[in-house]
């Protein structure tokens, strides 16, 4: 018997100075099984109480016992602190500071030229103009035929363009959407008509192959001359500010009848003469004129009955001179340096 309580002692010494060294909770559970489990050391010594006299088994029993209520209490207890601290621990590692400032993902902006395109359209939708679209790749017929530029005619030299084929091309100007809309509407008719024209061009600084317009058309009964010089007057205050003039000079257009060319005082000097406008004091910005009779019976309206105005306004001139850019090429570069200025 002596033997037995000897060797359950020894054993309890042994698991108290291994217990100490657990550190993590699968220590605890092999601890549990060397001294607990079917086979551990403590099942051992309770299979070899059979060998014990009636009296002296309870004995035994009870310190067999003992060993084992602390044995399995030591390692809940270990196990319990083990597990708390490994979820601190886990915590800890998780923890978030929503006092850190957030992560910032770029956003882009709308380009300088679309901007500028919203910002004209705008003085025009605000007099009850809408947006009419056209096609780029267009008819020869639309961009030249209907507006009275038959082929060989010279006024095609100064749009030399791309050809699709004979009679598709890339359109030259935004003017064949007016051919478009006459056909396809009853005047009165009021509307502009923005996007991308082609031209056969070398890029420069002030010249592209590819660049942008906004076309404008009014047909009604009664329109005048003095129509479109009120509605650009107030379009060259509004994007450019109240105190810019127009300056109408006669030109030649083959869709027009009077046509005009239209300077706005120098945005840069406000007309005294400098740089930008190359000591004139004015810029040209637009092409304009009284719809041709030719153009409006071609497209099925009565030239006596109605009459109107059009006219064409380069963007990327508008867009240099509110912005101050002085290289048309920084527009199409998409060089965010250049266009994050523009935010
Ligand atoms: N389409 C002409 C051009 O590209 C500009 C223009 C002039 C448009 C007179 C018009 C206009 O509507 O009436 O040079």
């Amino acid at each position: 018997m002596s033997d037995l309580k000897a060797l359950l002692t020894q054993i309890r010494d042994t698991f108290r100075t291994e217990v100490q060294s657990v550190t993590t909770s699968a220590d605890a559970e092999n601890l549990r099984v060397r001294f607990l489990g079917k086979k551990g050391e403590l099942t051992g010594v309770l299979r070899g109480m059979g060998a014990l006299s009636p009296e002296e088994r309870p004995i035994v029993g009870q310190l067999a016992n003992e060993v084992r209520a602390e044995m399995e209490s030591a390692i809940d207890a270990t196990l319990q602190q083990i597990l708390t601290s490994e979820k601190e621990a886990k915590l800890k590692n998780q923890q978030i500071d929503v006092t850190l400032p957030g992560k910032s993902f770029p956003t882009g902006s709308r380009h300088p030229l679309y901007k500028a395109i919203d910002e004209i359209c705008e003085v025009f939708l605000g007099l009850g103009y809408s947006i009419a679209e056209g096609p780029e790749v267009e008819y020869d017929y639309y961009n030249f035929e209907k507006l009275r530029i038959p082929k060989g005619h010279p006024a095609r030299d100064t749009q030399d363009t791309f050809y699709i084929s004979e009679n598709i091309l890339l359109r030259t100007q935004t003017s064949p959407v007016q051919v478009r809309v006459m056909e396809n509407t009853k005047p009165p008719i009021k509307v502009v008509c923005p996007g991308k024209v082609y031209r056969s061009d070398a890029l420069d600084s002030t010249h592209s192959p590819i660049f942008h317009q906004i076309e404008g058309l009014v047909v009604d009964k009664g329109v005048t001359m003095g129509d479109l010089v009120g509605s650009l007057q107030l379009f060259a205050r509004k994007l450019f500010g109240e105190n810019t003039k127009i300056r109408l000079r006669p030109h030649h257009f083959q869709f027009t009848e009077p046509s005009c060319e239209v300077d706005l005082t120098c945005w840069a000097c406000g007309g005294k003469g400098c740089r930008v406008c190359k000591g004139e004091g004015w810029i040209e910005v637009l092409g304009a004129g009284m719809v041709h009779p030719g153009v409006l019976s071609g497209c099925g309206i009565d030239p006596d009955i109605y009459s109107g105005f059009a006219f064409g306004i380069g963007v990327e001139r508008s867009a240099m001179g509110r912005y101050g850019i002085d290289d048309i090429r920084n527009l199409y570069e998409n060089d965010v340096r250049f266009l994050r200025q523009f935010k």
